[in-house]
């Protein structure tokens, strides 16, 4: 296991401003940032999974060290295939905390190998999610200030008015 790799995991349906401020603040930390896409075919998604891959590209494209790939099944299993020593999450709030100490505790008796460590989100984007963006997508408001630039066109089109 290699502690200078960390994965990155989660659905990205779409990416946010907060995911990126983990991401590039990452590739500060670690050798190597891989973004993993999470591919669940139980869950019905805005985003298919290569139009999220394709996004994290587009955003991620002036990082070096980020690889963007996806997974489905245990995140465990994934880390073990690629070699990496570190599960890497961001923490937003107090609630993130519970479900976060949840699925490290249960990474950690699956895989004795892989480490768990988490990034406070920053201020800026600690009350963004995914699907909250969505929503305000959806009924015509503005999400440039939770979007990255270069794909708010893509997300807007998707989402406008529906
Ligand atoms: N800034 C802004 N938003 C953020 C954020 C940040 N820094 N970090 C997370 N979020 C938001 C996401 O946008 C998402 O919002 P949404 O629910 O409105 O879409 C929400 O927080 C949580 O999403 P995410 O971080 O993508 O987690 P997830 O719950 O979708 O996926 C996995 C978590 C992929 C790590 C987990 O499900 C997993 O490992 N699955 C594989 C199966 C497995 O191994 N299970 C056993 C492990 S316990």
């Amino acid at each position: 296991m290699n502690q200078s790799i960390c994965v990155y995991p989660g659905s990205f349906d779409p990416v946010t401003l907060g995911h990126l401020d983990i991401i590039r603040r990452a590739c500060r930390v670690f050798q190597t940032v891989r973004v993993a896409v999470l591919d669940n075919p139980e869950k019905t998604k805005t985003f298919s999974v290569s139009e999220r891959i394709a996004m994290l590209e587009k955003v991620c494209a002036s990082l070096p060290n980020v690889q963007i790939d996806s997974f489905s099944g245990l995140l465990v299993d994934y880390i073990r295939k690629t070699g990496a020593g570190i599960i890497l999450r961001g923490l937003r709030s107090a609630g993130d905390f519970e479900t976060e100490f949840q699925m490290a505790q249960m990474n950690s008796q699956l895989s004795d190998s892989v480490e768990s460590l988490f990034m406070m989100t920053s201020p800026d984007h600690a009350y963004i999610s995914s699907s909250i963006v969505k929503q305000i997508a959806s009924f015509g408001g503005d999400i440039s200030a939770f979007i990255p630039a270069s794909i708010l066109a893509e997300v807007n089109k998707r989402l406008d008015h529906k």
